[in-house]
């Protein structure tokens, strides 16, 4: 199926691994000028490098930590001085720290906030307007199974990932008219590092090896198993696309069925 975005300019943030480096590579595969991100230089030169060794484009790429206003910004200028404009703005982020409440500081809600949430509504804010002068925009952001079912010892996805479902509907409500489609994708059990690492802080309290959590993390799925990033990465561009052209203002849940609610 032809999506219908080739040429178009795609910025994926957080991208240098994991599903945002899969959501990279698959809109690479659709032809589309990309713009990643992340906040570890080398990385990102090797990432850009495998996807034009893979898809033969030359990704833009640019160190942006989401917790500081001034690289989003300074990334945006980047970007747009390279190709113009941004026609796909993917809002994917670093998950942020487990922790039940009394584990949490100020600090620990104040860096989940500015990454999990203002780091979406400062990339809208920047993309939004030449949307709305062109008639055409995509706005994807990357969330959690969190949103409909809050998930064990993740006080702050629990609660930001939250904020970024309501900030998306509202700005759905708000530019439908000028053809802006706005919507989440909901990761469930995804095998990426950040898993990795959530299965070794579980590891710690529960004593089981972390190899143990992730077989029963994967035997709580209907599926039973794990995802894999390039199945998020799959539905996130499929909302990217002009073939998604109806939908907007929804969450998809990619989780192989492991939402246990109906809706
Ligand atoms: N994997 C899952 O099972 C799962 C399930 C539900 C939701 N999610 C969510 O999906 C998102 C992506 O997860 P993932 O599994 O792909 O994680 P991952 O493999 O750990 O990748 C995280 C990416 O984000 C970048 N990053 C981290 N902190 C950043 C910051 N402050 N500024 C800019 N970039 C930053 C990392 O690069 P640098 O460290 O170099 O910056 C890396 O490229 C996370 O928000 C996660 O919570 C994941």
């Amino acid at each position: 199926m032809d999506l219908g975005i080739k040429g178009k300019v795609a910025l994926v943030t957080a991208s240098s691994t994991g599903i945002g480096k899969a959501v990279a590579e698959a809109l690479a595969e659709e032809g589309c000028n990309l713009a990643i991100c992340s906040r570890t230089k080398e990385v990102l030169i090797e990432t850009a490098r495998d996807i034009k060794n893979k898809f033969h484009i030359e990704p833009f790429w640019g160190v942006c930590d989401l917790n500081q206003h001034k690289d989003i910004e300074n990334f945006y200028d980047a970007v747009k001085n390279h190709f113009g404009k941004v026609d796909i703005l993917i809002n994917n982020c670093g998950g942020p720290i487990p922790g039940f409440f009394r584990d949490l500081s100020e600090d620990d809600w104040d860096n989940a906030f500015k990454q999990v949430l203002l780091s979406v509504v400062r990339f809208s804010n920047l993309v939004v307007p030449k949307m709305i002068e062109q008639e055409w925009g995509r706005i994807v952001n990357i969330t959690s199974i969190a949103v409909k079912q809050p998930v064990h010892n993740l006080m702050l996805s629990n609660s930001l990932r939250a904020g970024v479902t309501g900030f998306a509907k509202s700005l759905s409500n708000e530019f439908g008219n000028k053809n802006i489609t706005v919507n989440n994708v909901a990761p469930g059990y995804t095998l990426t590092h950040r898993l990795y690492e959530l299965a070794v802080n579980r590891a710690k309290t529960s004593g089981k090896s972390h190899e143990e959590i992730l077989v029963e993390m994967a035997k709580d799925v209907p599926m039973n198993r794990l995802g894999g990033p390039e199945e998020i990465a799959a539905m996130v561009v499929f909302l990217a696309s002009q073939k998604a052209s109806y939908i907007t203002g929804t969450t998809i849940q990619v989780d192989g069925g492991s939402t246990r609610a109906i809706f």
